[in-house]
């Protein structure tokens, strides 16, 4: 899969005008932003932020000198200071909030710091890729009165709030499991300017860490609860040392039980033929009354169908916008103005989303059962 389909199919198209919500009482007060790792995402990031009402991208940082002149280009209405060293631009008094979009060994470091230097953050996904690390973000974040959103934007695509809350009102009888799959028709772009971490576990936490953990959380979501065990397989299957020195996997089947009792079944491959049905990504969530069944490719549709012998599916909601970021990005702001706390994909979702593929991860490299206190984060 080459860059574009791999990080645009999340990226989706970024809605052209931008609202201020209705219900926030929010100030006019310009916000000023800094950008900490100006790549892939970070000019996503960049793009997004300066369609924004009332904010500025007043700060970049980047230790490769190219995507820094890249970004500070494309945000020069805005005249950023340039960094090298992050730590430099979180000291600026004049930064209200930092964005950081940096390989994902380096998230908890950063935020961490930015923690401590009293901003407002927004953190890519995956939060953390180990759980010392993480219990040491939590640590560093509590009685912190300072927004925190994390990468987890999928909790604000209105597709899938709709498939929750007629999850939660019932429509499915008692849900009771869940099926789900990342299917994708190639690796990884081996040329693309993020190949130089992602393809090494250790820093991008492997591919269900750094990749399948918005599949994994909007399960978590469909299921209204986080993973007690884990078991699975896979590794290497297809690209073995390709590229080379290559150590993250490419294929993996899980299962996971859910605290609440739910089953549920999880594959993520990136060798699916093009042509062959069921590849990219689905959510079959099964109730004692019948099952939802969530589409995330082109559009994002969510159905229902009853058990019935020969029912008809009823469509419950229709995006033609499969994923709408800017949602995500308009509710960051509004929760600074408005001075409340609890952002579609706050920390605690995005430290629950990590740990639910971590569990997964090291079931897989350990070869047993994973439990979630094994990992010792109280959350
Ligand atoms: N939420 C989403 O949908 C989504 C989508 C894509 C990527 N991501 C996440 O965004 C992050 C970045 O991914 P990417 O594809 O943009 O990677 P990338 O390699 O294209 O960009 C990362 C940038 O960080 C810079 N960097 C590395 N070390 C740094 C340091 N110490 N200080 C400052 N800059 C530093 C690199 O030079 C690079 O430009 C990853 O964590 C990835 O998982 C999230």
């Amino acid at each position: 899969m080459n860059e574009l389909s791999r990080r645009g199919f999340l990226a989706g198209a970024a809605t052209a005008t931008l609202r201020r919500p209705a219900n926030a009482q929010a100030t006019a007060e310009t916000v000023n932003v800094g950008v900490i790792g100006n790549g892939i995402r970070g000019t996503f990031l960049v793009e997004s932020l300066l369609k924004l009402p009332d904010v500025k991208v007043k700060a970049l940082c980047d230790v490769k000198a190219d995507r820094l002149d890249r970004a500070a280009t494309l945000a020069a209405r805005d005249n950023p200071a340039t960094f090298s060293d992050y730590r430099a631009l979180l000291e600026r008094k004049d930064i209200q909030a930092v964005w950081i979009a940096v390989p994902c060994d380096l998230h908890v470091e950063m935020a961490i710091a930015a923690l401590r230097a009293d901003k407002h953050i927004y953190l890519e996904k995956p939060v953390g890729i180990t759980p010392e690390s993480i219990r040491e973000l939590l640590k560093a974040a509590k009685g912190s009165k300072k927004v925190f959103q994390t990468g987890q934007v999928m909790r604000s695509y209105p597709y899938l709030k709709t498939a929750v809350e007629r999850l939660r009102e019932g429509i499915a009888g008692e849900v009771i499991m869940l099926r789900a799959w990342r299917h994708s028709s190639d690796d990884m772009d081996h040329n693309s300017s993020s190949a130089d971490w992602f393809f090494n576990a250790k820093r991008s936490g492997d591919l269900i860490v750094e990749n399948a953990i918005h599949n994994l959380d909007v399960c978590n979501w469909l299921v209204n609860s986080r993973p007690e065990r884990a078991a699975g397989f896979g590794g290497t299957l297809l690209w073995k040392n390709d590229p080379p020195g290559r150590t993250n996997m490419d294929g993996y089947t899980l299962s996971y039980e859910y605290k609440n009792g739910v089953k549920m079944s999880f594959t993520q491959l990136a060798f699916h033929p093009t042509g062959l049905p069921h590849g990219g990504w689905g959510f079959q969530v099964y109730g004692t009354k019948g099952a939802v069944d969530v589409v995330y490719g082109r559009e994002g549709k969510v159905s229902y169908y009853k058990r019935e012998r020969g029912a008809q599916p009823i469509v419950l909601s229709q995006s033609a916008d499969s994923a709408p970021q800017d949602l995500h990005f308009e509710a960051f702001f509004e929760a600074v103005r408005t001075g409340k706390t609890d952002v579609p994909g706050g920390l605690e979702v995005g430290v629950v989303a990590a740990l639910t593929s971590i569990m997964g991860r090291e079931a897989i490299y350990r070869k047993k059962v994973m439990t979630w206190s094994e990992m010792g984060v109280e959350i």
